[in-house]
């Protein structure tokens, strides 16, 4: 809890010139929509012929690199994530904390209506291994659903001022809030971006709304841990997603036991096996 997590910085364009690129594209003769491709290797030709790492690039519509799989398997989320389930875990806070009256199932099931190949690539058991792995990462980023917003997070500095396609707004903080705890200025944007809210101006917004905090939380997995977990790298490297620089690497052992703990307590109530390479 308390430290820095998601310094992966994106280096997404912003959702505007996509939607632009895509109007342009769509009044465009056949032959020049994806003229700007031809993408590095590591990098996917989104649907309207840019090149990217993210899911606005790799997800629906990619057309060449490495797309993400998105034929959905026939899993439905919800009968995984029950209600005993997510109650297992926010039960376990004290009733002191903020959380318990903050987070819900329903606004979890909400915000992943905008978010259908969540658990959901692979077999039912990679679903139950993405479910779990997601829960884990939330229940330790969280103390069981306890905090919303990161302890002491208005003394830390969480702005990159060198991105200047998300620069910071004065006053505004951008430490750790929501299920896995969105942080820095450079994901706050594109998240606000792609989610439909003010991430720079209105930052607390991920403390207030709760379906919108869950959508970040998503957002995120989708961007930076979904592929990973998909394509059976296994749990560690999601960790070192997530707060590897903190982490792995015997930085904070303590941290990585928690959540590989987190991790099989899940796999277990799901009935799968967690896999290989659960540290970083
Ligand atoms: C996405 O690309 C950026 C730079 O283009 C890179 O720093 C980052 O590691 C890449 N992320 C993934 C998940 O490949
Ligand atoms: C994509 O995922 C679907 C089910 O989720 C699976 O049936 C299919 O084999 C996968 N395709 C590839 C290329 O991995
Ligand atoms: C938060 O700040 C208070 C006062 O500065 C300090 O005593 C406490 O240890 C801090 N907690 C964490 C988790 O950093
Ligand atoms: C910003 O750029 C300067 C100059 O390249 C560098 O010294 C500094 O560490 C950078 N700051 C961050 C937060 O990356
Ligand atoms: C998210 O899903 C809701 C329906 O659950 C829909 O009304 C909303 O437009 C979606 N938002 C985005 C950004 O896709
Ligand atoms: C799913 O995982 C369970 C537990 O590891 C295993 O017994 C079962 O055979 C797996 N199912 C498939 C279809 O691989």
């Amino acid at each position: 809890m308390g430290s820095p997590k998601m310094v992966v910085p994106t280096t997404r364009k912003s959702l505007f010139v996509i939607a632009l690129a895509g109007i342009l594209a769509a009044l465009m003769p056949e032959s020049t929509v994806g003229q700007n491709c031809g993408c590095a290797a590591d990098l996917c030709c989104s649907k309207y012929g840019y090149c990217g790492n993210s899911s606005d690039y790799c997800g629906n519509g990619c057309q060449e690199g490495p797309c993400y799989n998105t034929t959905t398997n026939d899993v439905v989320v919800a009968d995984i994530v029950t209600q005993e389930f997510f109650d297992g875990i926010i039960n376990q806070a004290d009733s002191s904390c903020v959380g318990k009256s903050f987070y819900t199932r329903d606004a979890f099931l909400e915000a992943l209506n905008n978010y259908t190949t969540f658990g959901r690539v692979g077999t039912v058991n990679d679903s139950k291994i993405e479910i779990a792995a997601f829960f884990a990462h939330v229940t330790h980023e969280t103390g069981h659903f306890c905090y919303i917003e990161e302890i002491n997070g208005t003394s830390k500095d969480y702005c990159d001022e060198n991105n200047t396609e998300y620069p910071c707004v004065a006053g505004k903080g951008y430490y750790g809030r929501g299920p896995l705890q969105l942080s820095w200025n450079y994901n706050y944007g594109p998240a606000g971006d792609s989610i439909g809210f003010d991430g720079l101006n209105s930052p607390e917004t991920v403390a207030n709304d709760v379906v919108i905090s869950f959508e970040t939380a998503l957002w995120y997995w989708m961007n930076d841990c979904h592929s990973i977990i998909t394509s059976g790298e296994g749990f560690g490297a999601t960790i070192n997603a997530i707060n590897g620089a903190v982490e792995c690497n015997g930085g904070n052992t303590a941290a990585v036991q928690a959540r590989v703990k987190y991790y099989t307590e899940y796999c277990d109530q799901f009935g799968v096996s967690p896999g290989d390479n659960l540290t970083c």
